[in-house]
């Protein structure tokens, strides 16, 4: 605070004999705006810190399953349980093989098709509060003994720049590409729910483009976006169709005011994440003619104990109307996630 005290006065300054002597920036090639300073190469590093599927970023250094048990006892135990086994944030271990069955539990394990991704992951967001505060031989420690939680290595397992690659996922096989966009006769990748209550009577088309106009523009992009079958037409056109933003088209969807107003950090539609899935919610007050009212009031207010033990904080940024339309979404049972 004090800083700023004292810099604003200078800054006043500046603005003034910037005006005093009329100076004009010049833009040049060279000097651009005059705005900012490349990046240095220090400071690319810096944010430069992914790690892809066949080991490429990893720093160096190595961590074995015994170290790795006693900074997660330290470091990460609270919230994610002795054992990996808390579901409350996120669950870490078991659940294995789990994703295509009937209750499918997203874990490390169960998810993850290469183990580069969890020191990816540790590497850059977690401990939760204190985020990249960990040292590489840390990082590899803690994704060995979490991979051994879920008995994907062994216990006496050692990781590094070579061996952690070569740690086989059991999800490994488990994922596609992009079914429908990247296949030609493939199903969509889009799997929306159909909506059941006062839905849209009719979609409506604000622009279109006509078959070829991505030709002229683009080239021939159909080797790219196979399925995409803007290009030398035979028979019916065909229409690549774009909704422009067009305010008076449409009020903004219930998920837009979610999104917009910070719900979705914590809810999803069809998931819990933080807060419980908006159609678990929908699905509880069915028939419960108090239930916008009572919702309204404690999302207002906030509070634990319906869903868990995890509260909601109060939401005081959002508006009457906007909690109103929101809730309203929420309950019609059709929250469909765009
Ligand atoms: C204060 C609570 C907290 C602490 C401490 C914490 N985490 Fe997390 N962790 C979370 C939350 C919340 C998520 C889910 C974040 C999200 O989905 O955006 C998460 C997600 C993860 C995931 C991803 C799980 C998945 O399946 O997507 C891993 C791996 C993980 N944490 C590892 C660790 C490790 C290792 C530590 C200790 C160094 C640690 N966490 C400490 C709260 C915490
Ligand atoms: C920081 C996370 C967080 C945010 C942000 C958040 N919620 Fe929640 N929400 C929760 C949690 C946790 C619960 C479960 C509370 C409980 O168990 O009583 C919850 C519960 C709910 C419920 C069900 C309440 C009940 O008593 O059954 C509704 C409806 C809801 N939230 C709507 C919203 C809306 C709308 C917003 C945005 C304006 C929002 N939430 C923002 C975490 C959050």
């Amino acid at each position: 605070m004090s800083k700023w005290l004292e810099f604003m006065p200078r800054a006043l300054l500046a603005t003034q004999i910037v005006l005093v002597f009329g100076f004009t920036p010049q833009v040049t090639a060279a000097t651009g705006y005059g705005l900012g300073r490349p990046a240095t190469p220090a400071e690319i590093a810096g944010w430069d810190i992914d790690v892809r599927p066949d080991g490429q970023g990893l720093p160096p250094g190595r961590g074995s399953v015994a170290e790795g048990e006693k900074i997660y006892g330290e470091k990460c135990a609270s919230c994610h349980g002795d054992f990996g086994d808390n579901p409350q944030y996120a669950q870490l271990a078991g659940g294995v093989g789990s994703l295509a069955g009937s209750s499918p539990v997203w874990t490390v394990g169960s998810a993850l098709n290469n183990a580069t991704t969890l020191f990816d992951y540790i590497n850059r967001a977690m401990p939760f509060p204190n985020p990249k505060s960990l040292t590489p031989d840390e990082v590899y420690a803690l994704s060995a003994y979490i991979l051994n939680l879920s008995n994907i290595v062994p216990a006496d397992a050692v990781l590094d720049q070579k061996t952690l690659p070569q740690v086989k996922m059991p999800n490994r096989d488990g994922f596609i590409l992009f079914p429908g966009l990247m296949t030609a006769h493939g199903k969509s990748d889009i799997h929306a729910v159909a909506c059941m209550h006062d839905c849209v009577k009719q979609v409506k088309v604000i622009s279109e483009l006509p078959a070829g106009f991505t030709e002229k523009f683009f080239g021939d992009i159909s080797q790219e976006f196979r399925g995409l079958n803007t290009m030398n037409q035979t028979g019916e056109p065909q229409w690549v169709r774009v909704a422009l933003n067009d305010s008076s088209a449409a009020p903004p969807s219930g998920y837009a005011l979610a999104q917009k107003n910070g719900c979705t950090a914590c809810h999803a539609t069809d998931h819990k994440i933080v807060g419980p899935a908006y159609r678990d919610v929908a699905a509880k007050y069915q028939g419960d003619a108090q239930a916008l009212e009572k919702l309204k009031a404690k999302v207002r207010k906030g509070g634990a104990g319906v869903w868990g033990e995890v509260p909601m904080p109060p939401q005081t940024q959002v508006s009457d109307g906007d909690l109103d339309a929101i809730l309203k979404w929420v309950l019609s049972g059709g929250a469909t996630t765009p």
